[in-house]
């Protein structure tokens, strides 16, 4: 089976060649990155998380000068209200797909669709993908418990996607803990039209990640991503708290996730002072129970590559 037999009629109607997209994963998918899975054949996403920015975007889409294939813009919902500039920004940027997650308040798909762009959103239930339905999503990302970065900790990707692709008209991709191609052919054979690749792609060389978090990676293990809301507390960030974040424990998840409800000004002093000094032991490192298959910094094209020939022949 060669990779284009991978291919789904959702990534054929797209023109990729392979059924994979990456997550817009803020801080870790920019431009180059976005480019580089393009290339590959997949649908590349410039991700613009807590810190998205109109100036931001623009700095990470000149990368996409010239790149021959689709690209998509991923958006979180409250940023997008605080940043009213940035969705129109992404809208005028004119990527194939833009996708805003962790909202309920779904009005930006109508903006979507009068500029011809696919809308769409992560879901966490089936409720929540009826809900997306209703407002005209076209593209549903069923994303599971076992996902890196924010989200819900309710079902595990696989019975999350079967319940959805079941009785879902829209094309269904599968996100959480997708890293190897096994996970990749169990997904496109439960009916996913294709995988959100987030955590086994974010430590790749055209990551916007620093070295040590980098590193930090390489060294971590499945038990090693946890759920906790103690960063967004400790920043200040306005994530709804049913939004949770997977992340690799640390010195200071170890020290103060316990005390998230009630958090004292020490914690968020040493967080401060971390971000100062760049203390890779203190800041966060978002990253899916997926962990454990990353062992190499490689480049996203041989990554793709190899999980997508591996899945072709197992199925
Ligand atoms: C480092 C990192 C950053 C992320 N940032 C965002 C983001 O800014 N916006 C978003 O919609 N999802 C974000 N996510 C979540 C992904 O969209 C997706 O749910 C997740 O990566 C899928 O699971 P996986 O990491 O196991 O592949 C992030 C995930 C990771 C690992």
């Amino acid at each position: 089976m060669s990779e284009s037999r991978l291919s789904t009629a959702w990534s054929r109607s797209l023109g990729l060649s392979l059924p994979v997209v990456n997550a817009p994963m803020g801080g870790v998918a920019g431009g180059r990155f976005a480019a580089a899975v393009t290339r590959a054949g997949g649908l590349g996403m410039v991700g613009m998380g807590g810190a998205g920015s109109v100036a931001a975007l623009a700095r990470e889409l000149a990368h996409l000068d010239g790149v021959p294939g689709p690209f998509g813009i991923g958006l979180v919902d409250w940023v997008i209200r605080k940043e009213p500039e940035l969705l129109p920004a992404a809208i005028a940027a004119g990527p194939a797909l833009i996708s805003v997650s962790f909202g309920t308040d779904l009005s930006w798909v109508a903006a979507l669709h009068e500029a011809g762009i696919l809308a769409a959103t992560q879901v966490f239930s089936v409720e929540d993908a009826h809900r997306a339905q209703d407002a005209g999503v076209d593209v549903l990302v069923a994303r599971g418990l076992e996902g890196g970065g924010h989200g819900a900790v309710e079902v595990p990707t696989l019975p999350l996607l079967e319940a959805i692709v079941a009785d879902a008209p829209v094309p269904v991709l599968a996100a959480g803990g997708i890293a190897t191609s096994r996970d990749l052919a169990v997904a496109l054979a439960a009916g996913a039209s294709g995988a959100w690749l987030g955590t086994c792609l974010a430590a790749c060389t055209e990551s916007l990640l620093s070295e040590p978090e980098r590193r930090a990676m390489l060294a971590a293990q499945a038990q090693d991503a946890v759920v906790t809301r103690v960063f967004d507390v400790a920043k200040g960030l306005p994530w709804p708290t049913h939004f949770p974040a997977r992340l690799l424990r640390n010195t200071f998840t170890e020290r103060w996730s316990e005390h998230t409800d009630d958090l004292p000004e020490q914690a968020r002093t040493e967080l401060r002072a971390a971000v100062e000094a760049g203390d890779h032991d203190i800041l966060p490192v978002y990253a899916g129970t997926g962990i454990g298959a990353v062992t190499e910094i490689r480049a996203v094209a041989e990554v793709l590559a190899e999980l997508c020939s591996g899945a072709a022949n197992l199925l």
